[in-house]
């Protein structure tokens, strides 16, 4: 392969990081846009007598979305700049928009911001799943194109948003109880002996 081909491929690669950049960036910011309306209908739902039965389920589950939200604030602040420090925008409101609803039609995540908190939860860990596999390859295109701090940027919010995921993975039967419960549906919890 002859030099010119070589750096050729590098600008391209490094063009291609930059999209997947501004991607995972818009999902990051379409996500903080989920939990706020999701973390609401959850602390209303901790003072709905008919959820009284599931309301430690409520606490954990308020619990551990707040502290991923915390971290998705940080991410999304990582991206952005990142972006800047390579001189480049991030997308457009508009383009941003159209990202994160692309993805999340894919994801199917029509129930974010409902009351069904285990519908909520199972959206959730798909949506962790398709940042993984944005960051996943973000991370290994800024390796390949020489970009150590971007790839370090998607090392550090991957790690995060695989703990989340193996949070939730955790938390199957969890999940089961809320979605029961949502739908005012008595059943006998696992722990209850
Ligand atoms: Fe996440």
């Amino acid at each position: 392969m002859s030099t010119t081909t070589t750096t050729h491929g590098i600008a391209e690669q490094q063009a291609l990081m930059i999209e997947q950049l501004r991607t995972v960036h818009a999902m990051k910011a379409a996500a903080l846009r989920m939990f706020d309306p999701m973390l609401r209908a959850v602390e209303a739902e901790q003072r709905n007598p008919d959820m009284a039965e599931v309301v430690d389920l409520l606490d954990n589950m308020l619990g551990a979305f707040g502290e991923h939200r915390t971290q998705t604030a940080a991410h999304e602040r990582a991206l952005l700049r990142r972006l800047e420090q390579l001189d480049r925008r991030p997308l457009g409101r508009l383009a941003r928009g159209a990202a994160a609803a692309g993805a999340a039609a894919r994801a199917r995540l029509g129930a974010i911001g409902g009351q069904n908190h285990g519908a909520n939860a199972r959206d959730a860990f798909v949506y962790e799943h398709l940042e993984i596999a944005l960051l996943e390859l973000l991370e290994r295109l800024a390796t390949r194109a020489g970009d150590v701090e971007t790839a370090r940027v998607a090392h550090a919010c991957l790690v995060d948003d695989r703990a989340m995921a193996a949070k939730i993975t955790r938390n199957w039967e969890n999940v089961l109880s809320l979605a029961l419960a949502s739908k005012r549906i008595p059943s006998r919890r696992p722990d209850d002996g």
